[in-house]
Order: structure tokens, then C-alpha cells, then sequence
């Protein structure tokens, strides 16, 4: 099996799909490996380390395109500006591409469209299921971990003050209050974070699960007051609340707002958009100074007046919308996004040339096979399209 790692296109991304540790051990399972010259420079990985590891470097991407049977990724393809080319047009039938694709969202319905007419066999990283089994294959997990890590710090280091309890000479000075909304992975990485940072610490969910991991961190837990009936679905997933309990899930928050000093948003039912849990009126509840972080933007958002994409000042708090932000710890996110794509590899290909579409893991994150779209998430999204 050739499998091919080019760079990664999308501005400002530093992850690549594979590191020398993996690709040494995908020569070691019988693979060659191309890998595209300077793919690794963004997180710190020379030519040479992957030459050392077993890889062949290559200049010309559409050439590695070409002679690849795998093509692993980061992003969904994109259009390369440089070649004049969308990436999705390199790509021919029965090659397989694994990569984050959300096929769901209609901004990628055009491309899976693409994906499935040059008959590319493309597996989506959001599809894998959160079972024990893909546990170590689940990027979407990873990179939760590095958004509530990294996203705690991009808070501290917005906030005008100190984090912990400081004793100085001229007196004590007292520890922030924050708040995190959402406590599934990326929340519970972003308390855990606060907690190391001597922050106070206080958290909401809707679940009860994650309401008692939150409180396991050190966490006091808000009573959103909503029945477990209403709140967890099948899967032991959040289910959309209705209107009613929403704002009686506002007026709780709100109550708190005017001591908290970081609120981290991280609120999400698996494949809907994020739910509004923070008005504008409630952004002015909050002390002039304090810090949002609302890392659902990609869904839409928690607060209704998150810049998507952007950092600004509304009402004396900064309200951060920043998108990819594992990309800002590019070492780390790389690490576990490599090692979650080798795991996953050893899944999707049993044998040199079949995909084991039998196995549940597969079938829950493909996306186009065969010339079809076959992703379900994603035929529901183009019918309701229309
Ligand atoms: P998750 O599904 O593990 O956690 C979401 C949590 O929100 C769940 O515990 C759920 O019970 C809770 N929730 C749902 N509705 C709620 C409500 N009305 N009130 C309170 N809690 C509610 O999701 P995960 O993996 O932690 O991701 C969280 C968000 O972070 C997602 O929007 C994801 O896309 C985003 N993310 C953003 C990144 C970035 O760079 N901006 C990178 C990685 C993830």
C-alpha cells in the first residue's frame, strides 16, 4: 500500500496527518510512505526525520496524489491556489482519502459531491463513533483535548489579572472565578486546565455524567434544573433542548455571570448547531475585563455575539471566536492526530486493497464509496436542503 501525506493547505494550519514516529511504524507494517517536502515544518518535523523514519520526500504534490493509494490529512481538500487545482480533483477512483470532512455541514456538500463522482473512497474523521473500541483512533477527542487546554490559556493570558491567589506585600490578591458551559471533553481539559492555573472553578451540563466529572476536577456544579429524560438521548449523547428550558438555563447563568471572570463555552449536541446560552444582554452582566472563550463557533456558537474566526471587545469583555485552536499547540495536536490516523489505518485497511466496510467503525465515518454518498448524517442535511 503507497500511502501519501501531502501539506496542509488551509491558511495558518500547522498539523500534518502523520509523524516520523508513525511513518516508521507504517514502513515497519509493509507501506511505503511519500511524504510531501516541508509537510512537518509547521510542528517542528524536518525532511530528513521522515526520510530517517523510512519515508520517500517528494516535491510535487500532484505526483504524490497520483501514486498513492491512501492519502491521509488534516483538513478536507481544498483548493491549492498554487496548482490552479482543487485537492478533491486530484483524486481518483478507489483511492482512499481519511481525513476531517464534516460532510454534514452544507459549506462540504459541494465537495462530497466531488469525493463521490471521482469515486474516492473518503473516510471522516467526525464520523468516528465514541465507542471503546476507536477510542484511540477518536481525533475529534484529541483535538477537544487540546481546544480546552490551549483555549484556558488564550483565556489567562486575555484576562488583566493574575489567575491564582498571589500573597504580596501590599496584600493578597484573590483568585478568578470561572465558569465552563458544556462539561464533555473539551470542558473537562479546560477545568482541569483552570484548576492547575489556581483558578476557582464552576461548571455546567446538562448530563448528569458530566456534571459528577466536573465535580470530581474540584468543580461547584450549577443546577440547570433540567430532567435527565429531557437532557441525555441515545448513546448517552445531550439531547436539544426545548426553548422553554433554554431560557430557564439563561436566567441560571445569569445569576452567576457578574463574578465570573473567564466563561468557557464549550455547549454541544453532536451534529446540531450549538445552542444560545449567552445572550448579548447577558454579556453585560459580566465585569468589564473578564474573558469569553467560545470554542462551539464552529457549530455557530454559545454566545449570540462571538466574532466567528476573531478575537474583539463588546460591552468590556473579550470575546474570543478563534477556530482550529489545537493548531495553535501544532507539536501536541499533531502527535495524537498522527497517532489516531495509524490506529484508525489498521481498521480501514485489513488488506492491501479492500476496505473492511463490514467493520462498524468504518461505516459510521464513510462518506462516499463506490460513486455514492453513503454517510447518513449527510444525505439528511442534502435532502432537508432540498
Ligand atoms: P462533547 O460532546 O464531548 O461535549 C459537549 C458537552 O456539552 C456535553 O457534555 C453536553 O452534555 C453539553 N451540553 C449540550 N447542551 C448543553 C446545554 N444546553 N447546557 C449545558 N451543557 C450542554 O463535545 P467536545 O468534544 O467537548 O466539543 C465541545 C465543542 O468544542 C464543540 O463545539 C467542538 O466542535 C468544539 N471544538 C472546537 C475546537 C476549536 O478549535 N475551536 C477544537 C475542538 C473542538
Amino acid at each position: 500500500m503507497v500511502i501519501g501525506v501531502p501539506t496542509e493547505i488551509m491558511d495558518g494550519e500547522r498539523r500534518v496527518a502523520a509523524t516520523p514516529d508513525t511513518v516508521k511504524r507504517m514502513v515497519q507494517d509493509g507501506h511505503q510512505v511519500l511524504v510531501q517536502s516541508g509537510a512537518g515544518l509547521g510542528s517542528f518535523q524536518s525532511d530528513e526525520l521522515y526520510e530517517e523514519a523510512g519515508a520517500t520526500i517528494m516535491d510535487d504534490v500532484e505526483d504524490l496524489f497520483a501514486k498513492a493509494d491512501v492519502i491521509l490529512k488534516v483538513k478536507e481538500p481544498l483548493f491549492n491556489e498554487t496548482l490552479g487545482k482543487h485537492e478533491a480533483d486530484l483524486m481518483r477512483e478507489g483511492q482512499i482519502l481519511i481525513t476531517f470532512i464534516h460532510p454534514a455541514s452544507p459549506a462540504n456538500h459541494e465537495l462530497v459531491r466531488t469525493l463521490a463522482k471521482n469515486g474516492v473512497t473518503a473516510i471522516t474523521l467526525d464520523g468516528i463513533p465514541r465507542i471503546t473500541r476507536a477510542q484511540s483512533m477518536d481525533a475529534l477527542t484529541s483535538m477537544s483535548t487540546c481546544a480546552g487546554y490551549k483555549g484556558m490559556l488564550m483565556a489567562a493570558s486575555s484576562l488583566p489579572k493574575f489567575v491564582p491567589m498571589i500573597v504580596t506585600a501590599v496584600g493578597m490578591i484573590q483568585p478568578i472565578k470561572t465558569l465552563v458551559i458544556g462539561a464533555g471533553v473539551a470542558g473537562l481539559q479546560a477545568l482541569a486546565t483552570a484548576k492547575r492555573l489556581g483558578a476557582i472553578c464552576h461548571a455546567a451540563d446538562i448530563r448528569p455524567d458530566a456534571v459528577e466529572q466536573a465535580a470530581s476536577l474540584g468543580a461547584k456544579t450549577l443546577d440547570l434544573g433540567v430532567p435527565v429524560e429531557e437532557a441525555v438521548g441515545e448513546g448517552g449523547y445531550a439531547k436539544k433542548l426545548s426553548k422553554e428550558r433554554i431560557l430557564q438555563e439563561r436566567e441560571i447563568i445569569a445569576g452567576i455571570l457578574p463574578e465570573i471572570d473567564v466563561l468557557f463555552l464549550s455547549a454541544l449536541i453532536p451534529g446540531k448547531q450549538a445552542p444560545i446560552l449567552i445572550t448579548e444582554e447577558m454579556v453585560q452582566l459580566m465585569k468589564p475585563g473578564s474573558v469569553i472563550i467560545d470554542i462551539s463557533i464552529d457549530q455557530g456558537g454559545n454566545c449570540a455575539i462571538t466574532p466567528p474566526g476573531s478575537a474583539d471587545l463588546k460591552h468590556g469583555v473579550t470575546i474570543v471566536g478563534i477556530k482550529n485552536i489545537p493548531g495553535l499547540i501544532p507539536t501536541s495536536s499533531t502527535w495524537m492526530f498522527a497517532q489516531n490516523i495509524y490506529n484508525l489505518l489498521k481498521v480501514v485497511v485489513p488488506t492491501v486493497d479492500t476496505v473492511d466496510v463490514s467493520d462498524e467503525i468504518v461505516q459510521s465515518a464513510l462518506t462516499t464509496y463506490q460513486g455514492e454518498i453513503v454517510h447518513q448524517g449527510t444525505l439528511e442535511a442534502m435532502n432537508a436542503e432540498g
